[in-house]
């Protein structure tokens, strides 16, 4: 009996183990890169140092965010990265229907999922996606977005 119990335990914590392991992982997602960059409205440019920021969206989203209305499921934001005048990364926010139902509540960010691109538009497989939810979960009220209040001044040069 107390054989199988702590078999059973051991079970479980191997069990707990590979959960928790799962979670922390890197992971492919629903995330898509978007077809054309180019379909895209890059609407602000964020410097820092020798970082540059093109962020861009749909002009579905773009219209959305402008008339106070939901982004429509379909919605890429992305965020391209350079460093020193170099394209270091791409990171992409997807709105999908149903894709919050992949996470738990102490994770989602409704419907969106993220994702952290190379220049040659594979996943990096290091980086665990969670910790992107985490910090835009601050965003809740904004749709979880960080510079969707610049859209509404966006005339056609990107807001800096
Ligand atoms: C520590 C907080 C933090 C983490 C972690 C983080 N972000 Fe962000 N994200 C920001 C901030 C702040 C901005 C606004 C731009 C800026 O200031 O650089 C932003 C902007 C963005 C944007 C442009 C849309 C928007 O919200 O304005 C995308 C897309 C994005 N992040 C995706 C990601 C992805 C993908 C990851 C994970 C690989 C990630 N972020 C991790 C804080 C974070």
């Amino acid at each position: 009996m107390r054989f199988v119990k702590s078999a059973a335990l051991a079970a479980l914590a191997a069990g707990a183990v590979f959960v928790v392991g799962w979670q922390v992982h890197a992971e492919t997602n629903r995330v898509r890169f978007p077809d054309s960059l180019d379909q895209l409205v890059h609407y602000t440019t964020v410097r820092r140092g020798n970082v540059t920021e093109h962020i861009m969206t749909t002009p579905e989203a773009m219209e959305a965010v402008k008339s106070r209305q939901p982004i429509p499921a379909g919605a890429h934001f992305v965020l391209v990265d350079y460093r020193d005048g170099e394209l270091y990364r791409y990171f992409v926010m997807e709105k999908g229907e149903g894709f919050g139902a992949d996470y738990d509540e102490r994770r989602r960010t409704a419907d969106w999922q993220f994702q952290w691109f190379w220049p040659d538009k594979s996943v990096n497989m290091d980086e665990n996606t969670a910790r992107c939810q985490s910090c835009h979960r601050s965003q809740a009220d904004s749709d979880f977005l960080y510079t969707a209040d610049r859209i509404p001044s966006f005339t056609g040069t990107p807001v800096e």
